[in-house]
């Protein structure tokens, strides 16, 4: 008799060790915009998260089977894709734009463009009560989304989900200072595009200043301002700032490297992860 007991012990404690807790979340991501190479980067994360057994989920329109088709057709052995209608259909010149060359610097009223466009798709995807709906009855646990569309903060809040920031570059100073809460000093993190490095003189440290002003001023005044409308417009959270929406991220990783940046303040929240969105490169062929 105590040796049966004995012997159920142990079948019990080898079937407690054998079995081990599974947590499967439900998570969508939102791939920001079909430029560049935003799409390779950001579903990268889909396919780590789907090989750990989660159910991933990632919001797409046309303009991604046109320039990723191969990608997708892959990933959809292991992802879902929930479609919505591009606001570039109605632009393909700004859309073009982009795309084409990534050497051609696109003027003021060009980006301004493509902002508006972001925007109203933006606004169309989160009037589209179907797809909001369906959304809504997944249940997602978390969304990562790419930072460069500041939509996503509108979409994340229409979902009441916790969310997860991606920037696929290296943190920008006061761009991403603005947008993620982080800070930078002006007087040894150079702004974009002056072409400073973090050793400056007393004249280049003004010129510093000056840039991150007007770059803070362009992005709250003319880039946001498409999207705060659809704040306003919407009652998203009115009393809140635009940017205390983006801010309300659990993390934002940034797929770059310490290697990469001038020394700068980092916060806790905002992680570097360079090298994790790399794959596996393939041998060359003879
Ligand atoms: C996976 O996500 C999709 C939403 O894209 C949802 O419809 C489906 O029910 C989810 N599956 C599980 C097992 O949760």
């Amino acid at each position: 008799m105590a040796a049966l007991s004995n012997t159920r012990w142990i079948g019990a404690i080898v079937i407690a060790c054998v079995i081990c807790p599974v947590l499967c979340s439900n998570i969508l991501i939102l791939p920001g915009a079909p430029f560049g190479n935003f799409y390779i980067t950001i579903s990268r994360f889909g396919e780590l998260l789907a090989m750990r057994g989660h159910n991933v989920t990632v919001l797409i329109n046309d303009l991604y089977y046109q320039r990723f088709a191969g990608l997708i057709k892959e990933q959809r052995t292991f992802m879902n894709f929930e479609d919505y209608e591009s606001g570039f259909n109605e632009f393909p010149d700004a859309y073009n734009r982009v795309t084409k060359s990534a050497h051609i610097a696109l003027t003021i009223s060009e980006i301004l463009r493509i902002f508006d466009v972001l925007a109203d798709e933006t606004e169309a995807f989160i009037q589209d009560s179907n797809s909001i709906k369906r959304l809504n009855a997944a249940n997602f646990d978390l969304i990562l989304a790419n930072a460069f569309n500041p939509g996503f903060a509108l979409i994340v809040d229409t979902l009441r989900v916790p969310f997860v920031s991606v920037s696929t570059m290296r943190a920008f100073p006061m761009i991403d200072d603005l947008l993620h809460g982080l800070t930078s000093n002006p007087a040894y993190v150079p702004a974009v595009k002056t072409g400073y490095s973090d050793e400056m003189t007393f004249p280049q440290r003004l010129g510093n200043t000056f840039a991150y002003l007007a770059s803070a001023a362009m992005f709250e005044f003319l880039l946001l301002k498409p999207f705060k409308s659809i704040q306003q417009r919407h009652n998203i959270r009115p009393e809140l700032s635009y940017r205390s929406l983006c801010r309300n991220s659990e993390l934002i990783l940034f797929c770059s490297d310490f290697a990469f940046d001038y020394p700068r303040p980092m916060m806790p929240h905002a992680i570097y992860i360079g090298s994790l969105t790399a794959r596996t490169p393939d041998p060359l062929s003879q």
